[in-house]
């Protein structure tokens, strides 16, 4: 089964401007499927970064000379265009970090220092260690306690639990929007909203959803949202957390040194606005211009039609894996994104995935930093494909017959 006609000129369009696509693996040509753990970067993102090393390196927010001043407004267009992507009220709510977990830490610790013994954090069963373990660190030195939300056997959040759990105790409900395990969606519409409802705030994390949906914040009203920029063809090492102003003003600087400070003085130091104040140190410059050049790759295409396309690959995918005897899923839900997680008899999924990659195919094996859902269904983890724009079917083709004579191979 092939594309369309007319998507398969706008997929060859996409392919194009992604270089690494046309590498070879094991004398294979390279079948990316594990956009989950990161998303390949297209020439806008790479070019950016040369430009900016070859010609524009300097410091931001410290220069009066030239170099500075272009490097500075660079940066901030890049915050800036960011701001307006996520539809979000101002730029200054938009807050580089080093990535989704650099974001998280942020809020656990400084928001965490507003929160009081007794108080009450509820996360979910299906959370990344990173949206963990920043909690248990908060819940331990502020004597908080940590409840977790309860998840179905099919991968989907169990509302009644969600509802059981909330209370006027609960302050903070951190969250993912999409789970990088299971590729479910949470419905966190609803979830925002009864938590406002018991006064609540709402962290969502957005590190998977940010390449899959179309995130419009004042629609969406989350009190904090974070991602990764290397999730949404950007670099490495960048990453966004939004809050609402009226939050963030209220929360203590997270680290101490350059740009976040007003006044510094042996007797008091005072501290920066929005979003400086919790910018401490020369910031991943070229990370924010690279990230500001890959929204607007993404600004370039038609989301519409992509979302589109990776709901065709993952129903494409799900039929044709269906039909390979002894396999089975995790995450079963109607509200899916393109990442599928499985399990092939008592095959361990490190040795399919090993026998994938010499036939050029790259997915990712074994807990995905989600030690809880592995317990949950009593594995030591799954092989997960997870598509992105710029993959095919006839990709999808070639890797379920490369599964096959993986499973042959294993089986004998
Ligand atoms: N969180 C990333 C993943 O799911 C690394 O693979």
């Amino acid at each position: 089964m092939g594309e369309s006609y007319e998507n398969r000129n706008l997929i060859e369009n996409i392919r194009s401007q992604f270089p690494i696509l046309s590498k070879k693996i094991h004398g294979q040509d390279l079948i990316y499927f594990d956009n989950a753990a990161t998303s390949q970067k297209p020439f806008g993102v790479i070019d950016r970064i040369k430009t900016y090393y070859r010609n524009e390196n300097s410091n931001i927010h410290r220069g009066v000379h030239s170099l500075s001043q272009k490097a500075t407004e660079d940066y901030e267009q890049a915050r800036n265009k960011i701001a307006s992507f996520l539809n979000a009220s101002n730029p200054s709510e938009i807050i580089f970090t080093k990535g989704t977990t650099d974001g998280i830490n942020l809020v656990a610790s400084s928001f965490g220092e507003l929160l009081n013994e007794g108080d009450e954090i509820m996360i979910s069963a299906m959370e990344h260690h990173s949206n963990i373990v920043p909690w248990q660190l908060l819940a331990k030195r502020k004597k908080l306690n940590l409840n977790v939300i309860s998840i179905h056997e099919s991968g989907e959040i169990d509302m009644e639990s969600f509802a059981k759990l909330l209370n006027d105790k609960t302050k903070i409900v951190a969250v993912t929007h999409i789970s990088n395990t299971l590729g479910i969606i949470n419905p966190i519409d609803e979830i925002i909203e009864k938590s406002h409802e018991v006064g609540a705030k709402v962290l969502i994390d957005g590190a998977q959803s940010i390449q899959h949906e179309k995130i419009d914040l004042k629609n969406l009203d989350c009190d904090f949202f974070v991602f990764s920029g290397h999730k949404v063809f950007g670099p490495t090492g960048i990453g966004i957390l939004y809050g609402k102003g009226e939050i963030l003003n209220k929360m203590p600087p997270y680290q101490g040194g350059g740009d976040m400070i007003e006044k510094v003085s042996f007797k008091e130091t005072t501290f920066n606005k929005l979003p400086f104040k919790f910018e401490a140190g020369t910031p991943n410059i070229v990370g924010g211009i690279g990230l500001g050049a890959a929204i607007e790759f993404l600004d370039s295409i038609d989301h519409e039609s992509f979302i589109e396309h990776e709901k065709s690959l993952l129903n494409y995918a799900q039929e044709q894996l269906t039909k390979i005897p002894n396999i089975r899923f995790y995450g079963q839900s109607q509200q899916k994104t393109s990442v599928i997680s499985f399990n092939v008899g008592n095959i361990h999924p490190f040795d399919i995935g090993t026998l994938l990659d010499k036939q050029g195919i790259a997915v990712r094996t074994g807990h995905h930093c989600t030690q809880p859902i592995m317990d949950f269904y009593k594995i030591p983890g799954t092989i997960r494909v997870s598509f992105s724009i710029y993959n095919t079917k006839k990709e999808i083709d070639l890797f379920i017959r490369a599964l096959k004579k993986a499973i042959s191979i294993l089986e004998i």
